[in-house]
């Protein structure tokens, strides 16, 4: 199937198709990873900017690693080390690297909406690579990428998203992913993170983790982005982790199979124990691992690399 978008801004711009064309090409793109020349010629001659204003470790080493990969030139742009700190806006840092005829530029803003608005004007491919807490769509095609290796696929399964649902762009992209491909997905959280207009979304609600948790397939735990948190929503961290940290004793309640995950970076003894995010159950490491394929696979369908012969 022909992928036919310009930019990957949201995964609500996606269709279940679509999706899963995404995952088969990173399907084929994974074991370049694992090669001793971890290279192929692929988009050779393609330029990439990783446009990030909001720190990062996993996103933006994925894609520069997915975009070398695939023998793209990349270039890193920090903001803090840039003219942004002069006063130059986000439009006019735009129009200014893409004279420079880049074919993508990968964006990370605090505010939601940025990179549909760099859209507006912008002649490269814009990739969304988290906008505030509105959408991380990356994030959750790498973590579809995992549930797809771990459980073949996603048809009824539970899947509990559990922590601070209100600022995390990844539970948003990953509800409406998780929705379009047929799971059953339970948001958790306490009442003042876990808004009551995501059930529109076709998601249950619930606010107590011992209950959510039973028979689940999937625990995907977030951390607390106390980063956007203007005021407090909960009385204390040790509070917050007495009811909603994932442990061992809770993880019990869930499938015998079950798997747990979380995008990072993880706080260790506040939304999970430290056993819990080493134990053979967690592939939160996995997910990083993934991410790399997935990001070519974003790539090479909207930059078009044409030759399938290029992979090897
Ligand atoms: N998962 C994720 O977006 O991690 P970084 O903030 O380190 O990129």
């Amino acid at each position: 199937m022909a992928f036919k978008h310009k930019h990957l801004l949201g995964i609500q711009d996606l269709t279940a198709s679509e999706i899963t064309t995404i995952l088969d090409t990173a399907e084929s793109f994974y074991e370049i990873s694992t090669r001793e020349v971890k290279k192929v010629p692929t988009l050779r001659g393609k330029t990439i900017i990783n446009l990030f204003f909001e720190p990062s470790t996993r996103t933006r080493s994925s894609f520069e690693l997915a975009a070398k990969r695939l023998s793209a030139d990349i270039v890193n742009f920090n903001s803090n080390a840039s003219s942004t700190s002069k006063g130059e806006t986000f439009k006019d840092t735009i129009l200014n690297l893409e004279a420079m005829n880049p074919d993508a530029i990968i964006i990370r803003h605090p505010c939601a909406g940025a990179t549909h608005y760099a859209a507006t004007f912008s002649r490269s491919n814009i990739i969304n690579a988290g906008d505030g807490a509105h959408e991380h769509p990356t994030q959750a095609l790498l973590d579809a990428f995992t549930i797809r290796q771990q459980k073949k696929n996603f048809k009824d399964l539970k899947i509990i998203i559990v922590g601070d649902i209100l600022h995390s762009r990844v539970a948003r992209s990953n509800i409406f992913l998780l929705g379009k491909m047929g799971a059953r997905v339970t948001l958790v959280g306490p009442p003042p993170l876990l808004p009551r207009e995501f059930e529109k979304f076709g998601v249950n609600l619930d606010f107590n983790l011992d209950r959510a948790i039973e028979g689940a397939d999937i625990v995907m735990m977030l951390r607390i982005q106390l980063e956007r948190q203007a005021k407090n929503f909960f009385p204390s961290i040790r509070e917050y982790r007495n009811i909603y940290a994932l442990t061992a004793k809770r993880f019990r309640r869930a499938k015998k199979n079950a798997i747990i995950m979380h995008p990072g970076p993880i706080n260790r003894g506040v939304e999970l124990s430290a056993d819990i995010a080493d134990s053979a159950k967690s592939v939160i490491l996995k997910q990083v691992e993934n991410g790399i394929a997935v990001r070519m696979a974003v790539f090479y369908l909207l930059l078009g690399g044409k030759d399938r012969e290029a992979f090897d």
